[in-house]
């Protein structure tokens, strides 16, 4: 289990470094998850506001809702994940 699904707010999101896996929830009951580590040169992403992932290390910033590179210098999208949100816990498939 990555943790309970509070802990992903609404426009956020949550970097599980451990797993390696950024969960978001761009809308409300509909979470959303990746690869955390960057397509650029592979820094772990850090946090999720307003619906962007961000990258600490030279700033890239990728889609919440679907991975895609909003800013560079990363050009390739971050990879999805596969997770399921029961009973108010997220697991990774
Ligand atoms: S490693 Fe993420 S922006 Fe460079």
């Amino acid at each position: 289990m990555l943790g309970p699904s509070a802990d992903v707010a609404v426009h956020s999101g949550k970097v599980y470094t451990t797993e390696q896996v950024v969960v978001t929830q761009p809308v409300a009951g509909s979470f959303k998850a990746f690869t955390s580590i960057c397509t650029h040169k592979q820094c772990q992403v850090g946090s999720v506001e307003n619906d962007q992932i961000i990258c600490p290390c030279h700033g890239s910033r990728y889609s919440a809702v679907d991975g895609s590179v909003l800013k560079g210098p990363a050009t390739l999208p971050l990879a999805p994940k596969t997770i399921t949100v029961a009973a108010g816990k997220i697991t990774l498939d």
